[in-house]
């Protein structure tokens, strides 16, 4: 009988074999990596654009027409945060950390679950649904109840709080574009995780990163727009395929 040579270990165990030998990890991850804990997506058939408007919810001047339909949804959107928990996507994540890796996440997401998995070094691009920012004096505070009061007011100066979160037509906070473009920079590995990589200018690093000659890895439930210049694409739940890709290391 004749051994089979070099059988292809798949892309599962390529992937394995990159993270493995990497110090460096850049990780950027969308809305896909909560999906599991229970938290809906934007872009899929069951996602949040599909029951509202963006341009009701997630601009200044939907803010500016109708403050408080803008509130119901964070509010909405920070109960659920709330009333769920990292799942083993973002476990995985933090345990990369834990066995002596860098990994500087760069997230698209406002649910804080990173986090609260353990991820030491987070960069929110869109900013964060637990953060609130007065429309009169700028101050930002985060001790607000769950559901804030709507509307709610400045303690110091009475005018508007609004949600501090990067909308649509809203630039990103250019410290966090310069600790993007840091993390790009200095990683080996660059793990695309859970986004549709359709918004800029956050998709835009994942293409950087190819152009960079990083190793993209890529972990999706179905293809994107990235998956074919990415070095590997895995397509699966990220809460099973993340846990694949880190667990055994370290030993
Ligand atoms: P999208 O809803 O556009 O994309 C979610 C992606 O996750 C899709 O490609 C899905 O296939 C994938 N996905 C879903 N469940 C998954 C799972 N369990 N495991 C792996 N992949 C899964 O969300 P984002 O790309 O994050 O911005 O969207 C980017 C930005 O657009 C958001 O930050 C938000 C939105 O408008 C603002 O609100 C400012």
């Amino acid at each position: 009988m004749t051994q089979k040579p070099n059988p292809d270990p798949g892309p599962l165990a390529a992937a394995r074999r990159i993270v493995d030998q990497a110090q460096n990890f850049a990780v950027l991850s969308g809305a896909g990596i909560s999906a599991e804990s229970g938290l809906a997506t934007f872009r899929d058939s069951d996602g949040l654009w599909e029951q509202h408007r963006v341009e009701d919810v997630a601009t200044p001047e939907a803010f500016e027409r109708d403050p408080r339909l803008v509130w119901r949804f964070y509010n909405a959107r920070r109960k659920a945060a709330h009333s769920t928990r990292p799942n083993a996507g973002h476990i995985a994540l933090a345990r990369l950390e834990e066995l002596g890796k860098s990994v500087h996440i760069l997230t698209q997401n406002v649910d804080g679950l990173h986090q609260r998995a353990g991820s030491a070094k987070v960069t929110e691009l869109h900013g964060s649904a637990w953060r609130v920012r007065c429309t009169g004096c700028g101050a930002k505070s985060t001790d607000h109840p769950i559901e804030l009061h709507v509307l709610p007011y400045c303690d110091k100066c009475s005018a508007l709080l609004r949600p501090d979160i990067v909308w649509f037509g809203e630039a990103l906070d250019p410290a966090d574009l310069a600790a993007a473009a840091r993390a790009l920079e200095a990683c080996q590995v660059f793990l695309v995780v859970g986004t549709s990589a359709q918004v800029q200018p956050a998709a835009s690093l994942a293409f950087q990163a190819v152009e960079l000659g990083k190793s993209v890895i890529e972990i999706n439930k179905a293809p994107t727009l990235l998956s074919a210049s990415a070095t590997i694409s895995l397509i699966g739940l990220a809460g099973d395929m993340l846990p694949r890709l880190v667990s055994g290391f370290g030993h």
